[in-house]
């Protein structure tokens, strides 16, 4: 049997923001980063939170948040006697927020017994990149081993999702590129994924063809408000379809590189997604027809978004030209040493990274079975 279900309210286009005028008469904690607070757009925000009786901004949040900062945000929730939290920044605020809320209403619940606390959660992404808005995943770091811990649970998704394109115009050209990766990635672990569906394909389908048109756009012009809008509705969408069936072994081995060298999630994604393809469709293994079910599924993605595919080997091997393209055209690293690490820290983490990802909670939904071998061979390949 399978299921779809997707409990996030989901408003988009211009002016959609709007709709924060109609908060009213609730005490409400804005969840944020300091840039969000530097650059003006707390108070952008803040200003169309007029309504409600009182809002409180927590506005420490870093990048790949830690398990100490979700605890510093539930004591500051429960002093603000809240009603509504409203995350404001990219996936590292949402998920922050979705954590800091989704672990208040279980403590709440242990207290005072199954009724639990009703306390809303909008989220306001800011970059076109996690679909984190819509998803039951919330990505924590634990404070003292470093490791990634995905929280996975249905409550964890957002009560309503507003996407602005007013809200990515200031990103920079690296992080539209970085984070616009994450979706192109999300789409196509969700599209080959063990567990992929029709529902999650039409999702994932949409997704590709919306980012492999509009991230060029975005990247070359930030203020080309078409192509930020077009990236905002990719990003949700490719959020909404792994959100339904999981990733695979590219977050499995992203998550790894990010934890252990911080290089930031969407870059890591890129770097290894032309490899990960090219091991799930088994275009690198002597004699190989690639025409198993993950390579008949490239090459449908690769007609999508208008690539020639004729055969499963031609719609591959286009599909992973177009990514190289893309990632070169965007300046993205290719190899480990562009992401300014030495071989020999590389290598000194060899066994980690595969130990790692192998463990991770995305590789299981991988569509190619992985071994430490596997992994130790793609590493090989952007060592280079
Ligand atoms: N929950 C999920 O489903 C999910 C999925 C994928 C990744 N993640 C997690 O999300 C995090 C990554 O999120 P991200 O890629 O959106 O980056 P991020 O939230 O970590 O932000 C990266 C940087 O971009 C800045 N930034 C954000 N929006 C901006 C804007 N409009 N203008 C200028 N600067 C801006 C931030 O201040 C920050 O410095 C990772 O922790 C990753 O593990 C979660
Ligand atoms: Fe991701």
């Amino acid at each position: 049997m399978k299921r779809f279900k997707l409990s996030t309210e989901v408003l988009f286009s211009e002016n959609a923001l709007d709709a924060l005028l109609d908060i009213k008469d609730v005490n409400a904690v804005l969840i944020t980063d300091q840039f969000m607070v530097d650059s003006g757009m707390a108070d952008m925000i803040l200003k169309k939170l007029r309504y409600c009786n009182k809002v409180s901004v927590f506005s420490d949040v870093i990048p790949d948040p830690p398990m100490d900062l979700i605890e510093k945000g539930i004591s500051f929730l429960e002093d603000k006697d809240c009603d509504v939290v409203i995350a404001l920044g990219g996936g590292s605020s949402i998920d922050a927020a979705k954590a800091i809320v989704y672990m208040t209403k279980e403590l709440h619940r242990a207290k005072h017994g199954e009724d639990g606390k009703r306390l809303k959660l909008i989220a306001l992404p800011t970059t076109s990149g996690t679909g984190s808005e819509v998803t039951q995943f919330a990505v924590v770091t634990d404070s003292e081993t470093g490791k990634k811990i995905p929280l996975i649970d249905e409550s964890l998704m957002p009560d309503l999702a507003i996407l602005d394109p007013e809200l990515v115009k200031s990103a920079p050209p690296f992080i539209t590129a970085d984070t616009g990766m994450d979706v192109i990635t999300h789409a196509l672990e969700a599209y080959v994924s063990e567990t992929a569906s029709d529902c999650s394909d039409c999702l994932a389908e949409k997704a590709c063809e919306l980012a492999f048109e509009y991230l060029p756009r975005a990247y070359r012009n930030g203020f080309d408000i078409k192509a930020r809008d077009k990236m905002h509705r990719a990003s949700c969408l490719a959020g909404m379809s792994f959100s339904l069936v999981n990733l695979g072994l590219n977050h499995g081995i992203a998550h790894a590189l990010g934890a252990i060298f911080h290089i930031p999630h969407g870059r890591a994604n890129g770097l290894v997604l032309p490899h990960v393809i090219a091991f799930n469709a088994d275009v690198k293994r002597e004699g190989a027809k690639h025409s198993n079910d993950s390579a008949k599924k490239y090459q449908k993605m690769a007609r999508i978004v208008g690539l020639p595919a004729a055969t499963p080997k031609v719609g591959v091997a286009n599909l992973i030209a177009e990514i190289v393209r893309l990632l070169k055209y965007m300046d993205r690293p290719m190899c480990i040493t562009e992401c300014g690490i030495s071989l020999e820290e590389f290598e000194a983490n060899r066994e980690e990274i595969i130990k790692r990802a192998l463990a991770d909670a995305c590789t299981v939904a991988n569509p190619r079975k992985v071994s430490a071998d596997d992994i130790s061979k793609i590493l090989d390949e952007i060592a280079k």
